[in-house]
């Protein structure tokens, strides 16, 4: 970890409102900006970014924290990547100790990027020049309009096309191969796209980071793609996903091709990527985490290799914790693009509304596989089904499945539990329980409305002026905070008294790692008090402190009548301290 000085002038040199205003869309009002929360989906705005405290704030969802929190959030990056990318954003060099070499790659890919944004350029203009006729025509044969959206390009037939356009602006030869726009072959230089449509490869933030290029009619290979350089990774990019995170909605559907993918976003369904052929990974799930994806269907090619794909990209997506679902396509179409061309757009809804989970799409092709007539075959499917229903966390999906497979199979729902039992690893329960527990009890904290404002308004005061909370130590423990992190941010207010150490509440923030943490901080820490009023302070103390006092005192009055040994002498004390504590009023 870096030392906090480094984190709060990294945090300090971004300003919250701008980093937040290039990904969501401000309007300024009071001292507020307001706008459409990028992590739910919602019509109208309850998203806030408060400037004077550094912090943003959904009453929608509740999510909240500062600068950093929101680019872990949005961009699913974990503290130091966060960190990094916010660094990077102000030109500020984090301690070379960290990560040495860091800056000769971030200059490394800021070349990339600046050559493929030019290649792209280039291949766009081609097309729409004179030569790309023909590619025009074949694009319009074939019902594409979406040319912009996806920077659809023509690589034109010449040895030297885009190299000329790229050595002209003055890259260097090494780079240039570097981007695998270029091909060396003995002291030649030559394009590797020639005579092709173009397609630009763009990641999440659309920097174009590869191509894929298409023969013009038959030919081989159909489509040439760019090798593995250090902005492209066929199993870390998802095609469209540009476009897909702007359509906001969280059912995305997957499908292998370029075409796929275009015809769909051109039909109305934005919210379509591609795989490029490849198989799912652990990576392109990472991707669709960070556009909010929840759920996922499948729509691979109908053949026998989009079957397999289909299955193995299964539990790659359950694994990442979406939902899953297939559609169930008549035998006629090859991929989505066809069934658009041949049924048209309604047709593709109700195809979507009526997707199958994915289990029910697994029993089924496994249905088709055996020869249910016969003994044999119905016990090897049973056996296969329970594999795949064993599986299922969701106890009222895996009755429904069991259900279909015993209506396939003849054979009774209890036999197939028995099986699923067996299968049923002990070690999967509780693996999570540990930490699960831990964010339970913090949310657990006393949420009567009067102890949740005093305490806000406490840790608020406390954070900016050290010497109250000096004072204060005397009357409140952190354990009367209601737990939770109250009470570490209680303790930690009081160390920052002793050392006389004022902390902005966006800077408190970043005391905690894991965007939960953070969330819960800003949320003790989000309001703004008055806290040179004394008596807003007192009010604060006292009602903290009474209500929490009286909690614990009714607690201990409960439990001592509960034991059956009533001892009176004990029952009238507590009793009385409940009402000395109505009367008493703490004064600082
Ligand atoms: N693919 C590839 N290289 C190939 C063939 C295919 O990278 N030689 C990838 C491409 O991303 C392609 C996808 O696999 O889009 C699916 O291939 P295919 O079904 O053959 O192509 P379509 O997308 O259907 O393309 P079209 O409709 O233009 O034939
Ligand atoms: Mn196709």
């Amino acid at each position: 970890m870096y030392p906090r000085e480094i984190i709060e002038e990294v945090r300090s040199a971004n300003d919250i409102a701008d980093v937040i205003g290039s990904y969501v869309p401000l309007k300024k009002r009071g001292g507020s900006y307001f706008g459409l929360c990028p992590f739910h989906n919602e019509k109208t705005p309850s998203f806030s970014v408060l400037s004077d405290r550094q912090m943003y704030h959904c009453f929608g969802c509740g999510a909240g924290g500062n600068v950093i929190s929101f680019i872990m959030q949005i961009e699913n990056y974990d503290f130091i990547d966060a960190l990094k990318y916010l660094a990077d954003r102000v030109h500020f060099m984090l301690p070379a100790k960290q990560n040495p070499g860091y800056d000769k790659q971030l200059r490394e890919r800021d070349i990339l990027r600046k050559i493929h944004k030019d290649a792209a350029y280039f291949y766009c203009n081609c097309l729409s020049s004179e030569e790309g006729f023909a590619v025009q025509q074949y694009l319009s044969n074939r019902g594409i309009v979406l040319r912009k959206r996806f920077g659809l390009g023509y690589s034109r037939d010449k040895w030297d096309g885009v190299y000329k356009e790229l050595t002209s602006k003055g890259y260097k030869r090494e780079d240039l191969l570097k981007s695998g726009l270029i091909i060396k072959n003995k002291e030649r230089y030559y394009d590797r796209f020639r005579n092709r449509l173009m397609f630009p490869i763009m990641d999440i933030d659309a920097h174009v980071v590869g191509f894929g290029g298409r023969v013009l009619g038959e030919g081989e290979p159909k489509y040439l793609n760019s090798p593995e350089t250090k902005l492209f990774n066929k199993s870390r990019q998802l095609y469209g996903i540009h476009a897909a995170r702007k359509a906001r909605i969280k059912e995305i559907i997957l499908v292998e091709g370029y075409m796929d993918v275009l015809s769909l976003h051109q039909a109305g369904f934005p919210q379509t990527v591609g795989v490029l052929g490849t198989a799912l990974t652990p990576e392109h799930s990472r991707l669709l985490k960070k556009i909010n994806c929840e759920s996922v269907i499948i729509f691979f090619d109908r053949d026998a290799a989009g079957i397999k794909a289909t299955l193995r990209a299964i539990p790659v997506l359950l694994e990442a914790g979406f939902k899953v679902k297939c559609l169930q396509v008549t035998e006629d179409v090859k991929d989505p693009d066809e069934y658009l061309q041949k049924y048209g757009n309604l047709h593709f809804k109700a195809l979507l509304e009526n997707a199958l989970s994915n289990y029910v799409f697994r029993i089924n092709l496994l249905a088709d596989e055996h020869d249910l007539k016969n003994t044999e075959g119905r016990i090897s499917f049973t056996q296969e089904a329970a594999v795949i229903i064993a599986g299922i966390e969701n106890a009222i999906e895996a009755e429904v499945i069991v259900m279909e497979t015993s209506a396939l199979s003849g054979i009774s729902a209890e036999a197939i539990y028995k099986e699923v039992e067996k299968l049923r690893s002990p070690l999967y329960t509780n693996m999570q329980a540990p930490r699960d527990r831990r964010l339970a009890q913090r949310r657990n904290v006393n949420g009567e409305k009067g102890v949740t404002d005093a305490r806000k308004g406490i840790l608020s005061i406390l954070f900016e002026n050290p010497l109250i909370a000096l004072k204060i130590k005397e009357y409140l423990s952190p354990e009367e905070m209601g737990g939770g992190l109250a009470a570490e941010l209680l303790d930690i207010a009081y160390k920052n008294g002793e050392n006389n150490i004022s902390q902005s509440p966006a800077n408190v923030i970043t005391l905690f790692e894991t965007i939960e943490e953070q969330k819960e901080a800003a949320e003790l820490l989000r309001e703004n008090f008055i806290y040179d009023n004394k008596t807003a302070l007192e009010k604060a103390l006292n009602e903290m402190w009474r209500i929490t006092k009286k909690a614990a005192l009714n607690e201990s009055l409960a439990k001592t009548e509960e034991s059956g040994e009533i001892d009176l002498r004990r029952v009238q004390n507590l009793g009385m301290a409940i009402r000395d504590l109505e009367k008493t009023y703490i004064t600082v």
